[in-house]
This record gives C-alpha cells, structure tokens and sequence, in this order.
C-alpha cells in the first residue's frame, strides 16, 4: 500500500494522505483512518448500515469462484487491453472477487476495491491480498483524482460526478448492469415484474463518450451445490425462501449488458 500512498485523498477535507507506520492512513490535516489486521482501510466517517451482510457475500463468493461469470471477466479483460501496469478501481466491489478473477494471479496491474459495506471488504481483504481493499463511499471516495485507468463498477450504484474526477485524462469507465434476462429463473420464482436497465443506460450515455456497448448471455446448467448460494447472494430473496423447499433449477441465464465510456 505504501508504494501507492499518492492515490488517497483524504475523504474529509481532500488532502493529500500518507501511510504512516503501516498503521494508518493520515491527511495533512491530521484526519486518521487506520490500517485493519487484515489489511483493508476503513474511511467512513460514519457507520452506514447496510442490507448487504457477510452471507450474502459468502454465496457471491461461492457463485463468482464456480466461474458462472468466466466469459464476464474475459470480457472485461480484453476491453481493457494489454497494458500491463493498468490501476484499475473496482467501485461497490462487494467481496471483490470480480475484481480478483478480472486481474488474475499473473497481472501487473495495480487493483484498488471501494464497498460501503465493510462484510463485503472483510472478506475481500481475507482472500485476495494483492489488491488494496478499502470501505468507504463510492460517491465521496478516499482517491485522488486522475489516479485510475480503470474504473469499474459491477451491478453496483454509480457516481458518475466522482467516476470522471477519478480517471485519468484517456480513462475508461467499465459498467456492468443486468438486463432483463438476468437469472431471470430466479426472477420468475419470487416476482412477476420483468426488469429494465433503459433509465441506467440512457443515464451513462448523457455523461460519457464514446460509448460502446457488448451484450453477453448465455446460459449455464446448474450444479445444485450452487442453487442456494444463488438464492442467497441477492437480498431480493431474503424471507421468501422456505428453508426446506426443494428447488428444480437445472440452469441460470446470464444475461448482461457492458457499457464502456472514455472520460469526458
Ligand atoms: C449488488 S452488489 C454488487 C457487488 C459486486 N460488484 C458483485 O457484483 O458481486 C452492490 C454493491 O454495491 C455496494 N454499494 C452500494 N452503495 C454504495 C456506495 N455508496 N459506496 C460504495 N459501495 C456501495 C453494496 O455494499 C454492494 O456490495
Ligand atoms: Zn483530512
């Protein structure tokens, strides 16, 4: 974390931070964050509840490592490029396995993950020491600006105020929103309604440049070891599930759309 000091900016008053000891992480201004046993930083000034707790994270853990989102995170790579050195921010990052899976082991890119919810960055800090993990809020974040070329954000809230002050001059910003297809054999256990990503897209388009957009679907049979972490890793299902009912789900679409904008 030391060697990448330069891309925090303190979260309170927008000073320059440095690491001090290891410990903390301190603005010009004497304002302290301190550095977790496992490695993450905390910069909320306050405690935010959130609906997202650590089993929810848990099953996302299970469903993004048995590789369902594979073609996602290839994708995502090639958009992104070979430039190895690439500092890519993950923004609501969760339990920062897509950002994990997207670097891979042999990547030389720097990986930064902002999440509001601190389960989501415990666990991230617990299993991907490489990438510097951080909670906080995505739309007044611990970065300086101009410090990512990347900045992702995966079926998470956006800002897209703070994402241009992020990226560097000729920085991408990557989102990841679900279209109406999206494990929509889920969807049709528990609603009725369909769901529409237009007001999302149309929202991106108005604020960035350049827009490109890749469709990817497709459709995996499902080994049942995974049908409970998929019911679990969306808060959308909480309480509607009974316990012992026997669930038939012999496959799950994914059906996503990538928009790639260039800073404005
Ligand atoms: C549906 S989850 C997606 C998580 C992860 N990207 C994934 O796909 O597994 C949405 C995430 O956005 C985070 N989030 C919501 N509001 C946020 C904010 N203001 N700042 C940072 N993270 C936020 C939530 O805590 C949650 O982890
Ligand atoms: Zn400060």
């Amino acid at each position: 974390m030391q060697q990448f000091e330069s891309i925090f900016q303190c979260p309170v008053c927008a000073s320059a931070m440095k690491i001090v000891e290891n410990k903390s992480v301190v603005c010009d201004q004497n304002h302290t964050f301190d550095i977790a046993k496992q490695g993450y930083v905390n910069f909320l000034t306050r405690p935010v509840r959130s609906e997202y707790d650590k089993d929810l994270f848990e099953a996302r853990k299970i469903v993004i490592d048995s590789g369902l989102y594979k073609p996602l995170h290839s994708k995502i790579r090639e958009i992104m490029g070979e430039e190895k050195a690439l500092k890519v921010l993950d923004t609501g990052c969760g339990e920062g396995s897509h950002l994990s899976h997207i670097l891979g082991t042999s990547s030389e890119a720097v990986g930064v993950g902002i999440d509001i919810a601190k389960e989501g960055i415990l666990s991230a800090s617990k299993y991907y020491n490489d990438i510097i993990w951080c909670v906080g809020d995505l739309a007044n974040s611990p970065f300086r600006e101009e410090s990512f070329d990347v900045v992702l954000n995966i079926l998470s809230p956006a800002n897209y105020i703070e994402f241009n002050r992020l990226l560097k001059q000729d920085g991408l910003l990557i989102k990841v929103v679900p279209k109406s297809g999206y494990l929509k054999e889920i969807r049709e256990m528990f609603y009725q309604e369909t769901y529409s990503n237009e007001q999302t897209v149309e929202r991106f388009i108005e604020r960035f440049q350049q827009v490109e957009t890749f469709e990817l679907s497709y459709k995996i049979p499902l080994n049942q070891a995974l049908i409970q972490p998929l019911l679990r890793m969306t808060p959308l299902t909480w309480n509607k599930i009974e316990a012992d009912k026997e669930i038939h789900l012999p496959e799950i679409s994914i059906d996503l759309e990538i928009l790639v904008g260039r800073k404005n």
